[in-house]
């Protein structure tokens, strides 16, 4: 397949183009290369290449910022998405957007599945949902995969810290929020075998055990051996800009029917992860 990547130095983009295998056509942007606010680059950069899919792994990620930068929120995120729509419709691509758990307000406490009535807090949360309906109604056949807690991209919250606790330091880990951890190899080994489903529409697509940061380097700990230590955090003690939900964790009621490989333990994306962080 010929196959357009966008954010391709994010740690999605990086993660995928690793493991794509070689027989792939693959022509990789990123953000310097194409900017996906940009409705007419969009335009003029992909719709020549003729792809057989458009896989959309930017985005303007940082939550906070998002807050305090509305205008470049709804343009990357939202605009952004429209765009590669547009140019999906134009040329008959399939187009591949990533979405995100943060749709959800995370009153509902238990895993969040495809039919759940999304009602985002944040601002990023509802820039993404934009995106994901710009998506859906201009380019049937595409495919939104909203995904949550991904680590072990390299710059992610969980790489980060376990760099700090593998060289002794303590690090704290909220321990009242709650996702799906989703070790983004794993991730980036599925969008392929989903685009080749055909089976067009809205999936989530998450680690399959729902837990808090405290509890996943806490876990990390025990299998990582002589390290330092973990200490529990509440949100509230960070008094971060933007609202989050308590808990965001993602299930499926549709991925389990489409033949493709189930999302990897916990324990199995975690070692996974290590085996790539440690080595
Ligand atoms: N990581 C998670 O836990 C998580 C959770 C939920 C959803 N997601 C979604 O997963 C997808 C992949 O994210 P990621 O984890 O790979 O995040 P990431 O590491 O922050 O990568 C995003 C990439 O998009 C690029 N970008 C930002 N604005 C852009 C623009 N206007 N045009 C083109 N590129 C742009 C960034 O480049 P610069 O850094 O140079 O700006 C970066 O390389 C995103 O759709 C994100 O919303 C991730």
């Amino acid at each position: 397949m010929r196959l357009v990547v966008t954010g391709s130095s994010g740690d999605l983009g990086r993660a995928f183009l690793a493991r794509v295998p070689a027989h792939h056509d693959v022509h990789a942007f990123d953000h310097a290369a194409l900017d996906v606010g940009d409705h007419d680059a969009v335009r003029q950069v992909v719709e020549p290449l003729g792809p057989d899919a458009i896989l959309n792994f930017a985005a303007f990620t940082r939550v906070d910022e998002n807050e305090s930068d509305q205008a470049r929120a709804f343009r990357d995120n939202a605009l952004g998405p429209q765009h590669l729509a547009l140019a999906a419709r134009a040329i008959g691509s399939v187009l591949v957007h990533i979405s995100t758990d943060y749709v959800f307000d995370g009153e509902k406490r238990t895993p969040y599945d495809e039919t759940d009535v999304p009602s985002p807090l944040s601002v990023y949360g509802r820039a993404k949902l934009a995106g994901e309906r710009f998506v859906r109604e201009i380019a049937p056949e595409s495919f939104v995969v909203r995904v949550g807690y991904v680590y072990g991209g390299g710059n992610d919250y969980l790489s980060r810290t376990v760099r700090r606790l593998v060289s002794g330091e303590t690090v704290g880990g909220l321990a009242d929020r709650w996702g799906s951890p989703t070790f983004v190899g794993h991730l980036a080994e599925r969008i392929l075998p989903l685009v080749a489903t055909g089976r067009f529409g809205l999936y989530h697509l998450g680690g399959p055990q729902p837990a808090s940061w405290f509890e996943v380097l806490s876990r990390v700990q025990e299998l990582a051996g002589s390290v330092g230590s973990v200490e529990p955090q509440r949100a509230a003690e960070l008094g971060l800009p933007a609202p989050r939900p308590v808990s965001s964790a993602l299930t499926s009621v549709f991925t389990p029917h489409l033949g493709i490989d189930p999302m990897p333990s916990l324990e199995e994306g975690l070692k996974d992860f290590l085996a790539d962080a440690l080595s």
